[in-house]
């Protein structure tokens, strides 16, 4: 009973963390699109965002890695959670790299 509702929280900061993290990907790509605030330039757009994008990939991390501990060896041997961190190194590296010079953030 009592894990079961450990479970269901960390799922739930999952969720939380991942809508936190795409919200404000999604409005700093709209800005760079030309679609929202246009009057703000884009990289204090991206500032300004940045800590809220930060505390969304903190929680996706820590409540991921617990997710995974709940039941590591059946994550360890499937295929698609392979794709899935595959993808999300892609990302990160595409992030701190590229995406992030064009958006000027300091
Ligand atoms: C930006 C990064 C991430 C995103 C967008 C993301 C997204 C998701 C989504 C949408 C689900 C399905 C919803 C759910 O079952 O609660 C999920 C499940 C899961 N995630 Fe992530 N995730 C991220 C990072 C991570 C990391 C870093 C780990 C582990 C190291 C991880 C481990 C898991 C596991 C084990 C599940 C399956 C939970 C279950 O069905 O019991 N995730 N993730």
């Amino acid at each position: 009973m009592g894990s079961t509702w450990l479970v269901s929280i960390v799922e739930l900061s999952h969720l939380l963390g991942l809508t936190i993290l795409v919200g404000s990907v999604v409005v700093v790509s709209l800005r760079m699109f030309g679609v929202v605030m246009t009057r703000m330039p884009l990289s204090e757009v991206a500032g300004e965002l940045w800590n809220w994008a930060l505390f969304g990939l903190i929680l996706q991390l820590t409540s991921g890695v617990l997710l995974f501990m709940s039941e590591a060896v059946r994550w360890y041997h499937s295929g698609p959670f392979l794709v899935k961190m595959t993808c999300l190194f892609l990302a990160l590296l595409f992030h701190f790299t590229i995406y992030r010079r064009v958006t000027g953030r300091k």
